[in-house]
């Protein structure tokens, strides 16, 4: 498994699992619109990764797609926000999200996916990683827990109740992990 930017070749494979992903009620594209052109959609994406001109209330991240070494086919995405400081970030949203594509789960990529972006958040200098999931997405807490996540709160009375928060902390120790292969390509050809 690898992570890399999305490109302009998986405009259909992405959109399929982004329609997928919206039957079940969740996001694969964050931010996609369908009036948008892929190209624009890309270059959405760079804008945000660069946080050149980003709008209030928004701020850096990175949008990876996990792909299969062998064929490259997509796993999943996983968004790494550069930090969380925002009032909504740094209490519900944290830095990582992440969607393992519904016909790949169950298959220890969303695990493999979690730990491969921890690496990605050290290389910007990240010291802990928020990443929140909802009570009762019991995929999702044995995933984080096994990623060295600590339990800091199940919120009650905020705008989200039933929030698991955890922080993971990132250490050396990560960096000689080499229980995946993840790899990281940065390559958006633009179409037009
Ligand atoms: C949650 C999600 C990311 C899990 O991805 P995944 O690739 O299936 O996760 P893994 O295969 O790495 O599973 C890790 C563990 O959680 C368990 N697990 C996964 N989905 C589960 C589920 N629906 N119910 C109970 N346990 C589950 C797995 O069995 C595995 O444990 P095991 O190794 O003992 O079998 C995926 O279901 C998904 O994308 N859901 C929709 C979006 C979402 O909820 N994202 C997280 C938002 S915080």
């Amino acid at each position: 498994m690898r992570l890399r930017r999305l490109r302009i070749d998986d405009r259909e494979s992405a959109r399929l699992i982004h329609h997928a992903c919206l039957q079940e009620g969740s996001v694969f594209l964050l931010d996609y619109e369908p009036s948008w052109s892929w190209n624009h959609y890309l270059k959405h994406l760079d804008t945000l990764e660069s946080g050149d001109g980003l709008p209030d209330g928004r701020v850096p991240a990175t949008f990876f797609v996990a792909t299969l070494e062998q064929n490259d086919e997509i796993l999943g995405r996983i968004s790494l926000r550069h930090t969380i400081s925002t009032p909504y970030l740094s209490k519900v949203g944290g830095h990582i999200g992440y969607v393992v594509t519904p016909w790949q789960r169950r298959r220890g990529y969303g695990t493999l996916m979690l730990k491969a972006a921890l690496r990605q958040a050290q290389s910007l200098g990240i010291a802990r990683v928020l990443v929140t999931t909802k009570e009762g997405n019991q995929g999702s807490q044995t995933i984080i827990e096994r990623c060295g996540g600590v339990l800091e709160e199940t919120t009650e009375s905020s705008a989200e109740p039933g929030l698991r928060r955890y922080w993971i902390p990132l250490s050396s120790e990560m960096q000689s992990d080499t229980e995946t292969s993840s790899t990281t390509e940065h390559s958006h050809e633009q179409d037009h």
